[in-house]
């Protein structure tokens, strides 16, 4: 790898975490009653993912979209088959109850993702017009029309959010 890819990867890492903080820290500048940092933070964040997508781009890593679909797969796969399960083991052993919580709700709904994209490609159905729906507090997603609560979590169907 060159040097410069090796900086595309780097900077894009940090670009996406850049971006995810900020949206917690509008979040929290919401909520805390500060609007206009709130804002600021949100138009960063919006800034950041324009930046690590071109460094994703860039860098080749967007294919067609059979082929990002595998990509996910194999990501997905990954992450609820060794990555959360060695961390939860991890967390367990460090007492850490809420990172085991955070850990664990990853965990099952990386599976969750795994099979949406596994049926998208049995089924052919990129296409298909229906909606999904994504759990606020574990990210749980679903196709079509939101649970009454959460299976994971135990949220109610009204804080859904839906994706269109
Ligand atoms: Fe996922
Ligand atoms: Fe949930």
């Amino acid at each position: 790898m060159s040097k410069t890819e090796e900086n595309l990867k780097e900077a894009f890492a940090g670009e996406c975490q850049a971006s995810i903080r900020y949206v917690a820290f509008a979040e929290k500048a919401d909520a805390e009653g500060y609007p206009g940092a709130a804002r600021l933070f949100r138009a960063a964040a919006r800034a950041e993912i324009v930046h690590a997508l071109s460094h994703l781009r860039v860098l080749g890593e967007v294919k067609a979209t059979q082929d990002n679909v595998e990509t996910a797969i194999q990501g997905e796969s990954f992450e609820f088959k060794e990555m959360y399960p060695a961390m939860v083991k991890d967390a367990v052993e460090d007492n850490n109850i809420e990172a085991r919580h955070s850990l664990e709700y990853a965990m099952s709904i990386e599976m969750v993702h795994a099979k949406l994209f596994k049926k998208a490609v049995e089924e052919e159905s990129t296409n298909a017009s229906s909606h999904f729906y994504v759990c606020p507090v574990c990210g749980h997603t679903v196709r079509g029309k939101a649970p009454k609560k959460c299976p994971y979590c135990g949220v109610d169907e009204k804080r859904f959010m839906e994706i269109q």
